[in-house]
């Protein structure tokens, strides 16, 4: 091969290797770009969004006598309907936490719809790690091994005498309920923080040292 061609097809080679390794770069970004992207937007659940039917919700506040005085705590809120009902129907205040942001984006419009974005606050969050001590009321609608593993904090952080009430799912032997309602198929359960949860809160935190 004469010098001259012999150039050029080397010129060739090396921009055909320049290009392919400039578009295995671009694949490699895009792909790590969405994989990162979609586990940005999608956060881990420990339960999935089920919402709890309006006459259910309305029977869950019956249950803990929610009125205007009350704090309610939502863990794992969904679109906000137990908080805003309890805002708009009984005039208590309520904070909802979902670890989900499309829930909370959801939830606080549906709060400003309502016309109780003033009563009704949402925060994007993992219950787990929240701090929900300030409630009188908790609602619950998790699964029964999450109700077990929140277990030990709702007796470390609730006041004696705030009412918890779960949708479906009991805190199994250990924290035998006060009332059973059943209701359409459902069954709702109702405890009260006591002195002795207080101090099983206690006990169990020394064990854990
Ligand atoms: C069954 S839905 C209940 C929604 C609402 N409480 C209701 O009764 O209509 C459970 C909710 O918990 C949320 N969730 C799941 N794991 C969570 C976690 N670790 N921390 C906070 N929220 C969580 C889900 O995003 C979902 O919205």
């Amino acid at each position: 091969m004469k010098p001259r061609y012999l150039l050029r097809s080397m010129i060739h080679h090396r921009m055909a290797a320049s290009l392919t390794a400039l578009l295995i770069a671009l694949a490699f970004t895009l792909t790590t770009g969405l994989v990162f992207a979609q586990t940005a937007t999608t956060p881990k659940l420990d339960v999935p969004y089920v919402p709890t039917p309006q006459p259910i919700v309305d029977k869950m506040l019956d249950l803990a006598k929610v009125g205007k005085n009350d704090v309610l705590y939502d863990l794992g809120c969904g679109d906000g309907r137990i908080v805003i009902t309890a805002a708009k129907e009984r005039g208590a205040r309520g904070t909802g936490i979902d670890i989900n942001p499309v829930r909370i984006q959801e939830a606080k419009q549906n709060a400003k719809d309502a016309g109780v974005a003033d009563k009704a606050e949402f925060k994007v969050g993992d219950l787990f790690q929240s701090d929900f001590s300030k409630a009188t009321v908790v609602t619950l609608y998790l699964l029964p091994d999450i109700n077990r593993k929140l277990r030990p904090q709702l007796w470390k952080q609730l006041k004696v005498g705030t009412r918890v009430v779960s949708h479906d799912f009991d805190m199994g032997p250990e924290w035998p309920p006060e009332k059973v309602e059943k209701i359409g198929g459902k069954t709702l359960y109702f405890w009260k923080i006591t002195p002795e949860n207080k101090k099983s809160a206690t006990a169990l935190a020394q064990l854990s040292k």
